[in-house]
């Protein structure tokens, strides 16, 4: 099975509004998603500018816009990629 690629936005806005909570979030992923993650921070994903920052901060899981992202909505969106 092809990883999933797991994007945490590192820019500003993000981190301001909570991404500085999500860069150690492989520490807190269950073995069975992080065996199948690749986890990287990334500049600014362009999101912030476009719509409303109540959304920060922003994550994308194999291309896909997770907004106020935590760590409990990233992983059950990972647990549903991996039983698709
Ligand atoms: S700082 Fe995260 S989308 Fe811009």
């Amino acid at each position: 099975m092809k990883k999933m690629q797991l994007e945490i936005c590192c820019g500003t806005t993000c981190y301001m509004l909570g991404a500085n909570r999500l860069l150690n979030i492989e520490n807190e992923m269950p073995s069975h998603l992080r065996s199948h993650a690749v986890v990287k921070a990334s500049a600014c994903l362009g999101l912030c500018g476009n719509r409303d920052l109540a959304g920060a901060p922003y994550v994308k899981l194999n291309g896909e816009v997770i907004g106020e992202a935590t760590p409990e909505k990233i992983f059950s969106r990972m647990q549903a990629l991996l039983e698709e």
